[in-house]
């Protein structure tokens, strides 16, 4: 069984889930929620963003079109205590999610390819493919005064990804970078004008 560790937690990753790695260890760090929050953590993978999100005190939805992610996210949560603060659902992108969040995160697929085998990282021939679904979305999906942290690499153009923002008149900075061997990394913080 493949662990991993976040704030001194133990979370294990199931046959089929995307392993937490610098990507997923990025956006956690950069994620600020507040107690009380409603939070959606979409592809959750393993659940590493839902449980740092519940950890902080947020209430928060967990989603993923992959049922195994669903079942680890389960997994983990239980494992560290929070079951209570987190509820599973499965969903393609905002599908099966009706509601508004004081706070979305997602770390999306986003290496650019067409491999069907690499569902957790393929984001499609240029990498954007569920990407701009995201951003198309999302906005609508924030309460008031709600932010979105998502994950974005140097692989998919982030100049695309700022055009597609302002076109959707939403402000957004900057909150993490970190440079890998041959990409690098950012998290974006949005949210509606
Ligand atoms: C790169 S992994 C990130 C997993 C985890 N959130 C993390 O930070 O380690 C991307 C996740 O998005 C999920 N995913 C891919 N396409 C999706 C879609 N259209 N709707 C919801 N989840 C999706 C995958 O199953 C996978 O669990």
């Amino acid at each position: 069984m493949k662990k991993f560790y976040l704030n001194e937690k133990e979370f294990e990753v199931l046959e089929g889930v995307y392993e937490p790695a610098e990507d997923s260890f990025l956006l956690a760090e950069a994620v600020k929620a507040e107690a009380g929050w409603k939070c959606l953590d979409l592809g959750t993978g393993s659940g590493i963003q839902a449980v740092n999100m519940a950890e902080q005190g947020a209430e928060v939805v967990a989603s993923d079109v992959n049922e195994n992610a669903l079942d680890n996210a389960e997994l983990n949560m239980k494992k560290i205590g929070l079951e209570k603060k987190i509820e599973t659902r499965k969903s393609n992108l905002f599908e099966k999610i009706p509601e508004k969040f004081d706070c979305i995160v997602f770390n999306p697929p986003y290496v650019p390819g067409n491999r069907e085998e690499w569902k957790d990282t393929d984001g499609g021939e240029r990498g954007r493919q569920v990407l701009d679904r995201f951003i198309e979305e999302t906005g609508k999906h924030l309460k008031e005064k709600g932010v979105c942290y998502f994950l974005q690499s140097s692989l998919n153009k982030f100049e695309e990804t700022k055009e597609m923002l302002m076109k959707k008149k939403m402000w957004f900075e900057e909150v993490a970078r970190r440079k890998l061997f041959f990409e690098e990394l950012i998290v974006f913080k949005c949210w509606n004008k």
